[in-house]
């Protein structure tokens, strides 16, 4: 729903008229697009996903592993964020972990509190090298063998062809999954990449699929018909007009990892040759009482995303007698959070800020996949309205060469430039 972003126009000026103006080149967009997908090429392929992933090869990959109590995921970036925000936003009772960051102090408090021979360990990385992942794979994997477990037996791979991941599947013979081609790692979640995570916790992965399928059949070339679309290109031209920032703000604490997908999204893709929109989290209602003060009197430099499931289920709250609380009695936790989000978009709106609502029907597996797909796509659009290149990361690529290198894993340039650096102290 875009009418506040309409409704907020005399202060950034992006009216209806500019929109039907950008549209013309929406369709050029979709046109391209469109060739690169049909061309296989690098990242438009992830636009392809919901018809070339094979749920029922993940499942059948993945169903030695009956009856888990919890699964570790270990990878980083766009190898956990998009299993995190499935796993992290639907029911399990499959506990599941994530082990992206090399924090000591984080990866021994987690393996203290696990019991491993009741744990799937699923270990991703497209390249296969990255440094984080390797490292704390090769923890857990001593802290399994420690306790006696058959890590071999309990480990699982998602890896592409060649690295040091791969090797070390074939060497031990563990099961494994291909990184499809042409997907980037924070494209991946509705591959093998997002998805093992999702059917070892039990979840419906087909109609993760085909909610994403819907939203791949609405992509138009009019920002009009397509809801993707019009969030990217709208959000690319409230940026070129001075939003450089883009709050996204689910009123659902299932939807809390969505936003660091979407930040990792919007970020690394989008943020090229001095361009790109900020991406921040917010949380409602929580985070009505901090950062909302900001967005609302701050900069006038951000489009706030409000994103909510439209059924849910619901807690009633109890009557009571207590002065000036009745009226609270007789309601539920529900309706006192749609009315935290109303609020909110009327106060936005009074202030000049613009927002745009995203509603799915549930937080569910169809849900999930209707938003994590237009959320690429509206990427895809954005980037292509931008003209900057999607779908590489020369600055993330830059650091993980220079962390190896530091090391000691090989010898490249970027670790000289950090060993180079003046200190001033
Ligand atoms: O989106 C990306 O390309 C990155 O965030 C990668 O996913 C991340 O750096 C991890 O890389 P890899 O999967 O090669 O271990």
């Amino acid at each position: 729903d875009l009418g506040n972003v309409l409704d907020t126009a005399s202060v950034h000026g992006l009216s209806r008229e500019s929109l039907e103006r950008l549209d013309e080149r929406v369709a050029a967009a979709h046109d391209r697009i469109q060739q690169g997908r049909a061309d296989s090429e690098h990242g438009y392929e992830a636009l392809n996903l919901p018809s070339r992933t094979d749920p029922a090869a993940i499942r059948d990959a993945v169903s030695r592993f009956d009856d888990p109590e919890a699964i570790v995921t270990v990878g980083i970036g766009g190898s956990a964020l998009g299993a995190a925000t499935l796993t992290d936003a639907l029911d399990s009772d499959v506990d599941a972990y994530y082990l992206d960051n090399v924090d000591p102090e984080a990866v021994e408090s987690l393996l203290d509190d696990l019991d491993l021979s009741k744990t799937v360990v699923n270990v991703v990385s497209r390249s296969g090298t990255t440094a984080e992942t390797l490292a704390n794979f090769l923890v857990v994997r001593e802290e399994m063998a420690d306790a006696g477990v058959d890590w071999a037996d309990r480990t699982f791979v998602t890896t592409g062809e060649e690295g040091n991941l791969r090797d070390l599947a074939e060497k031990h013979d563990l099961p494994s999954l291909p990184v499809p081609d042409g997907v980037p790692g924070r494209f991946s979640v509705l591959s093998t990449v997002g998805l093992a995570a999702a059917a070892i916790c039990g979840h419906d992965i087909e109609a993760l699929l085909s909610g994403a399928a819907a939203q791949e059949a609405r992509l138009s070339d009019s920002l009009f018909d397509s809801p993707a679309y019009a969030y990217g290109a709208v959000s690319y031209a409230l940026a070129e007009r001075g939003m450089s920032a883009n709050a996204m703000m689910p009123y659902a604490e299932s939807l809390e990892t969505f936003s660091e997908w979407f930040a990792q999204l919007w970020a690394e893709s989008l943020g090229k040759d001095g361009l790109g929109q900020t991406p921040l989290r917010a949380l409602g209602a929580t985070d009505q009482h901090s950062q909302l003060q900001l967005y609302r009197a701050g900069p006038n430099d951000k489009l706030v995303t409000l994103v909510r499931a439209t059924e849910r289920d619901d807690v009633a709250i109890p009557e009571t007698d207590l002065d000036g609380l009745a009226y609270l009695g007789g309601s539920s936790l529900g309706d006192l959070l749609d009315a935290e989000f109303e609020a909110t978009e009327a106060s936005l709106v009074a202030a000049g800020r613009p927002n745009v609502r995203i509603e799915i029907d549930r937080v569910d597996e169809y849900g999930l996949g209707e938003l994590l797909y237009a959320m690429e796509a509206a990427c895809v659009m954005y980037g292509e309205l931008a003209s900057v290149d999607t779908f590489v990361q020369p600055a993330v690529e830059w650091g993980k060469r220079a962390a190896r290198g530091l090391l000691g894993g090989g010898d490249f340039e970027e670790a000289d430039a950090v060993a180079d650096k003046e200190e001033l102290v």
